[in-house]
């Protein structure tokens, strides 16, 4: 698929050369409408490209200006309960780096396993536990790219991570820090499955974020990763909404969430 896509995407970006990637999570998609002079690119026109298939996320690319920056915004990502290959998320993430992508923002909506961590807020990813079973990585390697070994040991980049808590104190915007943990999903944890993930010292939970920053860091881009709260974890509190919520809380936390991005992409 790769030399399709990226020969189809090249065309289209037209001499624009962006650096950064951000990838939009569950209810953050309309960050999509902030980029300027847009060059939007449907998934299923580009050749070999996976389809999104879930409610709330549009399948295209945006290329275009962000405080005067090139990026690209994958608005619409692939979650592996859609029953996508894993390896899938790996080539996506060769393409964007065939094409200059340097540098990857990646959000998404989690469930809080902390009670100081309320809906509505954000937390700065400082590093992952990958309890998904999968591995984009797994499968034939080509040197090209990236390492058979590739080395996790600072996959969140510090000096991103060093930068985003900065502006947040500017902006007087709350930013929790943590450990994201994955699952495989698409069902929502069990009780007992939340206060296991807290034993094992995970912060929040969700089902994304994993396989794309794994691809990321083993094909050299550096990541900078952000998850809105949208709900406590199942048994935190009382009542458990589900979707609908998530999707509520993520557009809540959106305002915020975009004028982090907008800060740090104007800082790069
Ligand atoms: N669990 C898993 N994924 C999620 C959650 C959750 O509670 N909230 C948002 N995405």
């Amino acid at each position: 698929m790769m030399e399709n896509a990226i020969k189809y995407i090249q065309e289209k970006l037209n001499n624009h050369k962006p650096e950064t990637l951000i990838i939009l999570g569950s209810g953050l998609g309309d960050f999509g409408e902030e980029i300027e002079n847009p060059i939007s690119i449907d998934y299923h026109e580009i050749p070999s490209w996976p389809q999104s298939t879930v409610s709330g996320h549009k399948g295209r690319l945006i290329a275009g200006l962000l405080e005067g920056k090139e990026v690209l915004c994958m608005q619409g990502r692939f979650h592996l309960y859609e029953g996508y290959h894993p390896s899938v998320i790996k080539e996506v993430l060769c393409v964007f780096k065939a094409l200059g992508i340097k540098n990857m923002i990646v959000t998404n909506a989690a469930g809080s396993l902390k009670k100081e961590i309320a809906p509505g807020e954000i937390m700065l990813i400082e590093d992952h536990i990958n309890f998904s079973g999968q591995n984009p990585l797994v499968g034939k390697n080509d040197e090209k790219y990236g390492p058979r070994f590739p080395v996790m040991a600072e996959a969140y980049n510090l000096d991103f991570r060093t930068r985003m808590k900065d502006i947040a104190a500017k902006e007087k915007i709350t930013l929790h820090q943590g450990t994201y943990l994955m699952v495989l999903g698409p069902n929502f944890e069990t009780a007992a499955e939340i206060r296991a993930f807290q034993v094992l010292g995970a912060t929040a939970v969700g089902m994304s974020t994993v396989p794309e920053v794994l691809s990321a860091v083993y094909c050299g881009i550096k990541v900078l990763g952000l998850s809105v709260i949208t709900n406590y974890g199942t048994g935190l509190v009382q009542e458990f909404h589900g979707h609908s919520e998530t999707l509520q809380q993520a557009n809540r936390a959106s305002a915020n969430l975009s004028k982090l991005i907008h800060q740090f992409v104007k800082e790069l």
